[in-house]
């Protein structure tokens, strides 16, 4: 087992899911009001977390509080797609009239219970592992790991200009109280949650991130895998032979960022330790924003998230997502640049031993490697195995081998979810 599994199992164990995390006086500071109840007895907190879900759920699938009246949460976080998008297109269009293109693909919210928040410097605390190494920025929600909560995190789509593009507050605030279940808002929150409408977003941003956090068909641990993982299920041949691959350190080695196995205390995998790592996936010209040659998603040191901007360590880097339900996707990487799940996989095996095959050719014929990426900050990149190559050598893993982990992939599809599940192509 690798460092950085080692590691993994560790923040896993961290984060296992507990309603404690989510009870009021722990999200919010504890106070008097309504909006900020003050110390409950265990049953009061566990009703009210209760009451949170369903007025959450509501919020969730509501159109009404958006610009366009027509676009809700669901709409790009579909329940029939683990909560990710259903269609095919790398970002999303939202904004007042829904002509506004996102910057990033969007993400399954299936399992960001477990994400633990953001961390710098993050030390393992496992017995294992090293406690003096710093395994670096770990982390935090969205691709950059710029928010840690639920609760901040759903402010983001609801005001951005290409989501549901509310003005302000102030606005979100009218949606609400012009919604249908506007009296249930107020019984949670008090009748003076409208009072202020930062109160109001406040209030609808906890509901949600209660939801997100306690609300059981976010983490089902339902499929194929956690069966076979509890000894209730077998895996075929094939997707045996997927898994050996995914977790041998000369094949795939992709267990040491996506987590495979079980942490010591029982806590499922979650298919990845939260790191954020460079692998420079290609430029993606279908982004509105990349026609300006000088636009660059750098990931957690900039644009989106500002409080890194200037460290040029930290450009290019992104969130290691899970890959529960990742078969049920059509667009891959922050930037949805990939349209198969094996693409994202032979990505891994050749992106050096083959570039022309992934980058873009220069006039002169040259390919141009790397090229979401300013060349300064290549040596940010990962190069682990199966990484780390020069091209023309043999890649790490042949096409049939490719093939196997796609397949073995496909058995991490929640069982809601099973039938949506894209054809390994
Ligand atoms: C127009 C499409 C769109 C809508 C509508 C939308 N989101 Fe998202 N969501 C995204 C994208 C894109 C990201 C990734 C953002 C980034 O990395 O900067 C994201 C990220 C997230 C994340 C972080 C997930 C992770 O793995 O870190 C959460 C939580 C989330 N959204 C919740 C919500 C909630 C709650 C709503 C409704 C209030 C909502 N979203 C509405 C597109 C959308
Ligand atoms: C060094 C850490 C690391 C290793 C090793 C690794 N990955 Fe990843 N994986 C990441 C990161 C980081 C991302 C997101 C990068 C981005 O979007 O720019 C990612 C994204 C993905 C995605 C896209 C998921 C989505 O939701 O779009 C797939 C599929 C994937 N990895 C599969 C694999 C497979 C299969 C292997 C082994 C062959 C592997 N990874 C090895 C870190 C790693």
């Amino acid at each position: 087992m690798t460092a950085r599994q080692r590691k993994s199992r560790s923040i896993a164990a961290a984060a296992l899911f507990t309603l404690a995390t989510i009870l009021p006086g722990n999200s919010l500071s504890a106070g008097t009001s309504s909006l900020h109840p003050g110390p409950m007895s265990r049953a009061d907190a566990y009703a009210r977390a209760a009451a949170l879900i369903e007025l959450g759920r509501k919020l969730f699938f509501d159109p009404g509080l958006s610009a366009s009246g027509k676009q809700a949460c669901s709409s790009c976080h579909d329940p029939r797609h683990a909560f990710g998008p259903a269609s095919e297109a790398p970002v999303e269009m939202g904004g007042p009239h829904l002509d506004q293109p996102g910057l990033r693909a969007v993400p399954s919210l299936r399992y960001i219970q477990a994400v633990p928040a953001f961390n710098e410097h993050f030390h393992d605390s496992d017995d294992e592992g090293d406690e003096s190494v710093d395994n670096g920025p770990t982390g935090g929600l969205t691709w950059d790991g710029r928010v840690d909560h639920g609760v901040d995190q759903a402010k983001i789509p609801l005001l951005s200009p290409f989501e549901m593009a509310n003005k302000d507050a102030g606005a979100i605030s009218v949606n609400l109280r012009k919604a249908a279940y506007a009296s249930e808002f107020r019984a949670a929150f008090g009748d003076a949650v409208f009072d202020h409408p930062d109160d109001a977003l406040e209030a609808a941003a906890e509901a949600l991130g209660t939801l997100e956090q306690g609300s059981a068909d976010f983490y089902p641990y339902s499929s194929r895998y956690d069966a076979f993982l509890a000894g209730k299920a077998t895996l075929s041949a094939q997707e045996m032979h997927g898994l050996d691959l995914f977790e041998d350190e000369a094949k795939g080695n992709c267990a040491s960022c996506h987590l495979s196995r079980r942490a010591n205390d029982g806590e499922p995998p979650q298919f990845t330790d939260f790191g954020l790592i460079g692998v420079s996936v290609p430029r993606n010209p279908a982004i509105a924003a990349n026609a300006d040659p000088k636009y660059f998603d750098l990931g957690l040191c900039g644009p989106l998230r500002t409080d890194f901007k200037g460290r040029a360590e930290y450009c290019g880097l992104f969130r290691t997502p899970s890959l529960r339900n990742v078969a049920l996707r059509k667009s891959f990487f922050h930037n949805g640049t990939f349209h198969t799940l094996r693409d994202a996989v032979a990505f891994y095996a050749t992106r050096d031993t083959d570039p022309a095959h992934w980058y873009p050719k220069n006039a002169d014929g040259t390919v141009r490697v790397n090229d979401d990426l300013p060349r300064a900050y290549w040596g940010n990149l990962n190069q682990d195995p199966p990484f780390g190559k020069k091209p023309g050598d043999k890649p790490a893993l042949t096409d049939a081998e490719i093939d196997d982990i796609v397949v073995f992939l496909g058995t991490l599809t929640d069982a809601d979810q099973v039938g949506g599940t894209q054809a390994a192509k």
